[in-house]
């Protein structure tokens, strides 16, 4: 029960392989990268749960732990890894390798990229959202006082390692928050995809292996076909940003805190997005209330009135959405959908109707 997905980009081409029991393998599938020790950078919850698997699987493994949580995504964090990371002794020709969820994976890459000018990194992501998402696609990136990832660049991993049984350890919540980036890939560009995941969905949640392998490798390859097209995010990559113009600064107004967890701002921006389309006429009215219909019966927020203590502003929201590094020249830039599975670009928006989204 594995799949191999390709993500092809010439010389910086990798496979991203998904299945059950890989973390144990791993040591097999990074051989042909690695070189010497191996700093395999990881946070406190991943490394008391899953460092040993990886530890036993025959690498000359160098753990750096760190603090879990988004505030390691940082400049005083990168400055410790670095440390870490030349102290390790690992040169050019070596491998680091990045074993956790998005902050790890995002924090890793970047410093990978930075170190000696340039050295080789794994992703061995271990939440949905880093499976189907943070993992694929090269960007790495820390926060600053400014916003969230606006320091970074783009490194492609060589390899990225999707064992899906370290899911299981996973807080429902979080889990639920890497299913809003599975049901965007069906939202953006693939209906019979998200008619899948109607079936699906929650079996995949439930624990149902093979339905999981199914959502995380097919959400990786519909990843990997918009990378080939736009690594650089010039035009459609900015596609996988459905629902992130809303949730942004949805997150940003409840102060980036437990009330709202990113993934939950996505699956709320992309009711927005359905609703906002609808209003403007471009989606039919059916395909928005079927979209919303799935978020609920999964167990996800779909409205800003789901979001607990007191709700913000139209216009405090669209305040923050101008500070969006999304804004191009000045306009807000939002994603928007003509159907379930056709989603585009446009800065077009009357403010009105944005206004009268954001306050129902
Ligand atoms: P995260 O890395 O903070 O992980 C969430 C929590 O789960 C943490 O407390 C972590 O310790 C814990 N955890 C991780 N794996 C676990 C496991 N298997 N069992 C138990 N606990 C586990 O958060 P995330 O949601 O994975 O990633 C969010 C980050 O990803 C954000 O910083 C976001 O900006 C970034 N991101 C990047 C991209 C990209 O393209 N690079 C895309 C989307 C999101
Ligand atoms: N998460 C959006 C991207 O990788 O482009």
């Amino acid at each position: 029960m594995s799949e191999i997905v390709k993500v092809g980009l010439g010389a910086r081409s990798y496979d991203i392989h998904v299945g059950r029991g890989l973390l144990a393998q791993a040591g097999d599938l990074l051989k042909p990268f690695a070189r010497g020790t191996v700093p395999v950078v990881t946070d406190e919850n991943v490394a008391r749960i899953h460092l040993a698997a990886l530890s036993n699987s025959g690498l000359d493994v160098k753990p750096i732990v760190l603090a879990p949580g988004e505030g390691t995504k940082s400049f005083t964090g990168l400055e410790k890894l670095s440390s870490e990371l030349l102290r390790s002794g690992v040169d050019r020709g070596g491998l680091i390798v990045a074993l956790g969820g998005g902050v790890i994976g995002d924090l890793t890459g970047f410093a990978a990229g930075i170190l000696k000018r340039g050295i080789a990194f794994a992703q061995i992501p271990t939440t949905l959202l880093a499976q189907v998402d943070s993992s694929v696609g090269g960007k790495t990136a820390i926060n600053t006082a400014e916003g969230k990832n606006l320091v970074g660049l783009f490194h492609q991993p060589r390899i990225v390692i999707a064992d899906i049984d370290v899911l299981s350890t996973l807080p429902k919540r979080e889990l639920l928050c890497g299913y809003a980036e599975v049901l965007k890939y069906g939202a953006l560009g693939d209906r019979a995809f998200f008619e899948w995941l109607e079936a699906n969905g929650a079996k995949a949640l439930g624990g149902d292996a093979g339905a999981m392998v199914h959502a995380v490798a097919h959400s990786c390859r519909m990843k990997a076909a918009i990378v080939e097209r736009d690594e650089r995010e010039t035009g459609e990559r900015a596609l996988l940003n459905l629902g992130h113009t809303f949730g942004h600064a949805l997150e940003a107004a409840t102060g980036f805190s437990d009330r709202l967890l990113h993934g939950e701002g996505v699956a709320i921006g992309m009711a927005l997005a359905f609703r906002l389309s609808v209003r403007l006429g471009l989606c039919p009215g059916q395909d928005a209330e079927r979209f919303v219909r799935h978020l609920k019966a999964i167990g996800l927020p779909s409205s800003i009135t789901d979001i607990p203590g007191e709700r913000a502003s139209a216009d405090a929201l669209i305040a923050h959405m101008a500070h969006d590094k999304k804004a191009k020249d000045g306009r807000l830039r939002f994603i928007l959908v003509r159907a379930i599975g056709e989603a585009f670009e446009t800065d077009a928006v009357p403010v009105e109707a944005l206004r009268t989204v954001l306050s129902s």
